[in-house]
């Protein structure tokens, strides 16, 4: 089969590698008709490299049709559409039951000390070949794939694999009070769906975004936006009567513009050899801290800020004073998909689309371009915001 693979930094190759089989008896197979490209694929293009090996295949955001069970799996059979969720999770540990299914303790990857095993996500998630390919194994499959129906185009459900259960948790993390406001940094994939959830559920959503047709793409959905400046504190607080929004989402992560010392960091990190940038990552401060900062500083006293970009770095400096005297609450994690499905089904079913997940895909393309398309997708070029690929 074809499937994308990382070959080295901001290197992607499409190779023939072998069809994947059944390992276990919980496993499936199954044929994929869409996936996507996400911004956490962008932070192993370019910063966690040292986490991944040559021929490691991608991606974590597919859907398509099942192919194969294996004899433990009796919820699915040959021919079930389903959406595939980025975390393998067993659904029965306590974890698991508990609405934590990126913990899950079965899939944990004891030896790195992380959380549940995830696709196409580096030696960090346990290295298990990823959805941007043909075929994918699917571990656990008597409890992760989400069955759909065959009605609607697989533009309405891909995004419960991944970006839409994220959002919804980073907004349900961030507590916002009924009526409140609340600001979103980043204005991606993640952001856009995250601020379009604050609409849905009431509140007035500042989005903060520097690439234009990103902000016009929220502005579509209700959205009030602002460019990053150095002053955006300020800006946020003049537009929140002096106070700062209740509760501010950070959906840029670990790459975001503005911080030179930590492109500083990621850059020299990129230059050393594996075993190093690794110690590098672990015992050092290499995240670019502009936003993460930015919203310490203008969530209002007493609010909460909740991260749903991704962080890597273990020593990175925080304003504790400041997290302390404004009495922050601070929530954050990889999503716990499964735990969000119910409430996210009918809203992408519904006919009214409220969250328009019609409105964020910019490019489709065949699995062969996929090298370009994470080109562009990085540099932000040709108006890119989403990228789903067609195996
Ligand atoms: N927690 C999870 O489970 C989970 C799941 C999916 C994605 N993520 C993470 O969410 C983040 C966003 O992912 P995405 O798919 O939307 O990717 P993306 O890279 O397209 O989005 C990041 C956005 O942030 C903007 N940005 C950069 N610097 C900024 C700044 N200083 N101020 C405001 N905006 C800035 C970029 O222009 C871009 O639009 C990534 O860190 C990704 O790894 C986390
Ligand atoms: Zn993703
Ligand atoms: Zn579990």
């Amino acid at each position: 089969m074809k499937a994308v693979t990382w070959q080295g930094r901001r290197k992607i190759s499409v190779e023939e590698v072998p069809d994947p089989i059944l390992q276990e008896p919980t496993d499936a197979i199954v044929r994929i008709t869409s996936t996507a490209i996400c911004g956490s694929d962008l932070h192993l293009y370019e910063v966690l490299g040292p986490y991944l090996s040559r021929g490691d295949i991608l991606g974590h955001e597919p859907m398509g049709i099942v192919e194969e069970v294996g004899s433990e799996v009796t919820n699915l059979a040959p021919g079930d559409r389903v959406v595939i969720p980025f975390n393998i999770s067993c659904g029965h540990c306590m974890m698991c039951r508990s609405g934590l299914q990126s913990q899950c303790e079965t899939t944990q990857v004891r030896e790195k000390g992380t959380g549940a095993s995830l696709f196409g996500f580096s030696s960090l998630y346990g290295s298990v070949p990823g959805g941007q390919a043909q075929f994918l194994r699917v571990p656990h499959a008597n409890y992760g794939p989400i069955k759909v129906g065959s009605e609607l185009p697989d533009e309405r459900y891909l995004y419960l694999s991944d970006i839409l259960p994220t959002a919804w948790q980073g907004v349900k993390y961030a507590d916002v009070p009924d009526g409140g406001t609340l600001a979103v940094y980043g204005l991606g994939p993640v952001g856009q769906f995250a601020a379009r959830i604050g609409r849905h559920l009431g509140y007035r959503v500042i989005g903060i975004e520097p690439v234009a047709e990103r902000r016009a793409m929220a502005q579509r959905h209700g959205i009030e936006t602002l460019d990053f400046s150095k002053n955006l504190g300020e800006e946020l607080r003049s537009m929140t009567g002096g106070r700062g929004p209740d509760s501010v989402v950070d959906a840029v992560g670990m790459e975001a513009h503005g911080s030179p010392a930590g492109a500083f960091a990621q850059n020299a990190v990129g230059l050393l050899p594996d075993a190093l940038a690794r110690k590098a990552v672990e015992t050092a401060g290499i995240d670019r801290l502009s936003v993460l900062h930015s919203a310490i500083d203008s969530v209002r006293r007493g609010g909460t800020v909740s991260l749903s970009g991704v962080y890597g770095g273990n020593a990175n400096p925080m304003p504790l004073f400041t997290m302390f005297d404004k009495q922050l609450q601070l929530r954050m994690g990889q999503c716990n998909v499964r735990r969000w499905t119910e409430d996210l089904l009918p809203l992408v079913e519904d006919p009214a689309d409220p969250l328009g997940v019609t409105d964020l895909m910019t490019h489709e393309v065949s699995i062969d371009e996929a090298p370009e398309a994470y080109a562009s997708f990085q540099k932000k070029q040709d108006g890119c915001i989403k990228v789903v690929l067609k195996p």
